[in-house]
């Protein structure tokens, strides 16, 4: 009885499979560097957070009416820092709040700029409340601070921002900034200011 041969594996060619395994190294190597390079690129770059704090502040023309009217003026010194040593920052859009107890007292912007590599730009924020309407409670809160000489506020940043490295820009981040509690004092009670470390999300 003859015994049926198992069929034979349908080889290819032999230089067919030398192509096939030639082409495969080739895209293997290719992955490994375009791999290395983003990561040697990475390393260069290494991104670092950006730093944000209050250096100074104080309340003057302060003015709250009997009916919780508010008027007053706001100066603070906001210190943004880009410690990066190969990436330069691009605020496009600026928006701060100064805030007592979740209320609103004033609005603002800081105008678009360009933060270079290695940089610290103080920025003096001249604030105001305009005839402000507080809520009892808020109000109540504030005129006992005020009799203590010094108040509670916090101050946030909204902006959009674009990183630069070399010539490539990327593409648009919302960065929030939270500065609090900010201890302010009022003008005529000025005592040292304690600076106040920023909370940033980008
Ligand atoms: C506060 O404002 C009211 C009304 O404008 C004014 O009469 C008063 O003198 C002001 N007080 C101070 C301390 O400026
Ligand atoms: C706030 O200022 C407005 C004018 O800018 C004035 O009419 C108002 O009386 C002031 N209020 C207080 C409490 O000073
Ligand atoms: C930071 O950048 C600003 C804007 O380009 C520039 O005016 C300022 O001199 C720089 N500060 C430092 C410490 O390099």
């Amino acid at each position: 009885m003859a015994t049926a041969k198992p069929p034979t594996p349908n080889q290819a060619t032999p230089t067919h499979s030398n192509l096939v395994r030639l082409i495969a190294i080739v895209l293997l190597v290719l992955i490994v560097l375009v791999g290395l390079t983003i990561l040697i690129i990475w390393l260069t770059i290494k991104p670092k957070k950006l730093v944000y704090s209050i250096d100074d502040g104080s309340i003057n023309n302060y003015n709250l009416s009997d009916g919780n009217h508010l008027n007053s003026t706001y100066d603070f010194i906001l210190r943004a820092y880009n410690p990066n040593k190969k990436v330069s920052v691009y605020y496009d859009k600026v928006d701060i709040e100064v805030l007592y107890d979740d209320e609103t007292l004033s609005r603002g912007i800081i105008d678009p700029f360009h933060q270079p590599k290695r940089n610290a730009t103080r920025f003096k924020l001249n604030l105001a409340s305009h005839d402000v309407q507080l809520s009892d409670q808020i109000a109540r809160d504030l005129k006992a601070e005020r009799t203590s000489g010094r108040v509670e506020m916090t101050v946030k940043l909204k902006a959009r921002i674009r990183f630069k490295v070399g010539v490539w820009k990327s593409r648009h981040y919302h960065m929030k900034v939270s500065c609090a509690p900010i201890m302010v004092h009022f003008s005529t009670s000025s005592r040292g200011f304690q600076r106040t470390m920023c909370d940033v999300d980008i």
